[in-house]
Order: C-alpha cells, then structure tokens, then sequence
C-alpha cells in the first residue's frame, strides 16, 4: 500500500464583501445556518463562522490536557464548531481496568463543547487499536471467550453511548476494517473479525443505534477516498455499506479520516468518491485531516524540501473542495490544529508539518488557503466591475 503501512487569525488573503452590520449578519447566519455556530464572540472570518454560512461544521481533535493552555483554547473555540477527542473515549482511555472508568477527559471536552457551542464526534467504539489491555489478554489467553467478548462489548457499547446519549452529533462506530490490498477486503485478521466474525459490525451500529437514536452513526477509515490509487479500497468500503443499507442496518454517514501526504500526491478521485457514498443516502464526513511532509526534526518541523510548502497547503485546501462540492458532507475535522500536537512525528518517522498551525501555534498557510476557500463558498467570488464592452 502506498500510504499507511499500520494502524493502519490573521487576516484572510481576500477581501469579504461587506458584511453590512452586525444586525445584517446575523440575520444571514441564522438563514443560513440555525445553529449559531459564528454567533457573538466569534470573528465573521473565522473557519467555524465563514463555514456555518453553508452549514458546515469545522471540527478538530483535541486532547483535553490542552485546554489548560489559554492560547491553545482561544484558537479551539473560534476556529471550530465540533470536536473530537483524540484518544478520551477510546476503550483503552474509558476502562482502563474492567469496570473501572474513566470518563474525566471525555466529560471536560464535552462540556467545552456545550459552553463554546461546538459539536462532538464520538471516537471510536469498535476498532482493533487501542483496546484496553485487560481485554486483549483475556482474549489471548482464553479466559475471555467469543460469548463473553460480544456481551463486553455490547455492554461497552451501551455504556459509553448511554452515557452522552443526545450529546454526540455523530459517532465513529466502527473505526479501520477494510485491508489496504488490491482488492480490498474487510480484514480476517483483524482483532473483531477474527474473533466474532464480520457481522460484528453491523452489530455494533445496531447496538449504537439503541443506546441513542438520534446520533448519527459513522463508518469510519482511511484511505476510502481514493488515497490508495488504486481505488480498491473505497471500492470495498462503498459495496460493504450499500450491503449494510439493504439490509436495514442503521449505518448513517462515512468518514474518510483524510490522512494524506505530500509525497503522493493529491488523490484526484476524492470528489466523486464523497459523491458516490452520498448518493447511497449517507452523510459523509472528512473526520481526521491532516496532510503530512518530510521535515528537519519533530520540535521545529520545517519541511525539508521547499517545494513541500507549496503542497502541503495545496492538498488541504483540495481536500476541502472536495467536501464542499457534496452537500452531504457536514463537517470537516482536522486531527489536531498545531503542528505541535500532531501524532504525526510520532507515527511517521521523519515527517510532520501535518496540520494548519505551527508549532508556536500560528497559522501556516494551510490555515489561510482554507480560509479563502470558505469565503468563496459563503460569499462567491464577488461580481467584475462592468467594463464598456462587458457588461
Ligand atoms: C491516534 C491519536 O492521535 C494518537 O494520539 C494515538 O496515540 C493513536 O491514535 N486513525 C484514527 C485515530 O482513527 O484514532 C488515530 O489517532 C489516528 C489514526
């Protein structure tokens, strides 16, 4: 595979056309977009405000431990109308020992979120990766069998869904099952799959689906856009949901987690993927973008090849033309808005440079291209001057 070998303000570049005044404004957002994601406080050309003119949502992970920092809160709660937690309500983080929980993190980010009007995208219920440890040595040396493995996370499911019933917009069911080969293929060996089967995951939005009604319900993953130039992959995930949706099974929206890297250049199939899941009658998300480079070291994460700082901003402000071109897709999160707090260094030896602030959390112009993007699509490109012979 070509991408992923594991886990697989300044002032914008354009000018807004008048605002008219305040009173104006806010007539157009609540036409617009009745969920006062720009309402008071908010800068008119901040993302979440230029945004909720087309009733977009613009989301970020977050780590709650960063909210103790006031210059890191100031840009979560101007720029982004949803949130995600980056890790707080993963199983690994909520139970950390069987029947011990730990819900401290995920509670502070939701209510940040209720107090900044934000959304939340619950991540993940059901994924191979960051299981709590109790539970994968349980299964590994038997003592947790395949009947005791459904009721746990059946149980799980209905607790942590339970708990923030009617408080998640939209939850990232299930999160990484298709195999990155082509063809592609929901993955035998995965942790779930091996273990329960496949019908595991219709399972578990079905389980969801009964422990809060309202919230929308995710297919989650990477590359399901065209990241893998080939097309397989989203070409297993597309046949897999539209089986799901023929039979009854409550599957709401796709992620495409929208991980990409400048040295692959930009996948050109991004739209007409997004086009064609939401022709199945899902919602569809860009729920983890970020675009990385090759850089000098993990503190600094200057891109080390010039050319970098042209395509990394270029693929971001691709990725998100992609999303406004279908009506479906509601939100466009980014995992992490500093280059400080990315998992990239992290995951990817030598590269970082990955999300739309730099490590001193100012906006790279990433952030400014995704800025210009927004206004056009809240305001259009505003009219020529009449000219004698063209008007
Ligand atoms: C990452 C987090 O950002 C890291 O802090 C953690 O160590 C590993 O997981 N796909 C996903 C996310 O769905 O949950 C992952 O988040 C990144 C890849």
């Amino acid at each position: 595979m070509r991408r992923r070998s594991f886990l697989a303000m300044g002032a914008g570049a354009i000018t807004l056309p008048a605002l008219g005044t305040a009173t104006a404004h806010a007539a157009t957002a609540t036409a617009a977009a009745p969920s006062a994601a720009d309402a008071s406080g908010v800068a008119p050309d901040a993302l979440r405000a230029l945004a909720a003119k087309i009733g977009l949502r613009i989301g970020t992970a977050v780590i709650p431990f960063d909210l103790n920092t006031p210059a890191y809160t100031d840009i979560l709660k101007n720029q982004f109308s949803v949130v995600t937690p980056g890790n707080e309500m993963k199983w690994q983080v909520v139970e950390p020992t069987q029947g011990v929980f730990d819900w401290s993190g995920a509670d502070r980010l939701v209510a940040f979120a209720k107090q900044n009007r934000q959304l939340v995208r619950g991540h993940t219920l059901l994924w191979h990766n960051q299981l709590p440890t109790w539970l994968t040595t349980g299964v590994s040396n038997g003592t947790i069998g395949a009947a005791d493995l459904t009721s746990l996370l059946k149980q799980h499911i209905f607790t942590e869904v339970g708990r923030y019933r009617g408080q998640i917009w939209q939850w990232d069911v299930a999160n990484e099952f298709f195999t990155d080969s082509n063809p592609s293929m929901i993955n035998p060996n995965d942790f779930w799959v091996k273990n329960l089967g496949a019908d595991i995951i219709p399972q578990a939005f079905r389980w969801a689906h009964e422990a809060d009604p309202h919230a929308l319900l995710f297919y989650n993953d990477y590359n399901i856009a065209g990241e893998d130039g080939t097309n397989a992959k989203s070409d297993a995930a597309y046949a897999w949901l539209k089986q799901m949706l023929a039979q009854g099974v409550p599957i709401h929206g796709v992620g495409d987690q929208g991980h990409l890297d400048t040295q692959y250049g930009f996948p050109t199939k991004m739209t007409d993927n997004l086009k064609r899941f939401a022709a199945l009658g899902l919602k569809v998300a860009i729920t983890e973008a970020d675009v990385r480079t090759f850089v000098d070291g993990p503190d600094t994460q200057v891109p080390t090849d010039h050319l970098s700082t042209f395509a990394q901003p270029y693929e971001f402000s691709q990725m998100l033309k992609a999303a406004l071109a279908v009506p479906e897709c509601i939100s466009f999160t980014v995992w992490g808005f500093g280059d400080k707090d990315s998992w990239v260094p992290g995951f990817f030896t030598g590269e970082g440079y990955a999300t739309i602030y730099d490590v001193n959390l100012q906006p790279k112009p990433a952030y400014f291209d995704l800025q210009q993007d927004l206004k056009l699509a809240a305001y259009g490109a505003p009219r020529r001057v009449p000219t004698r012979m063209n008007h």
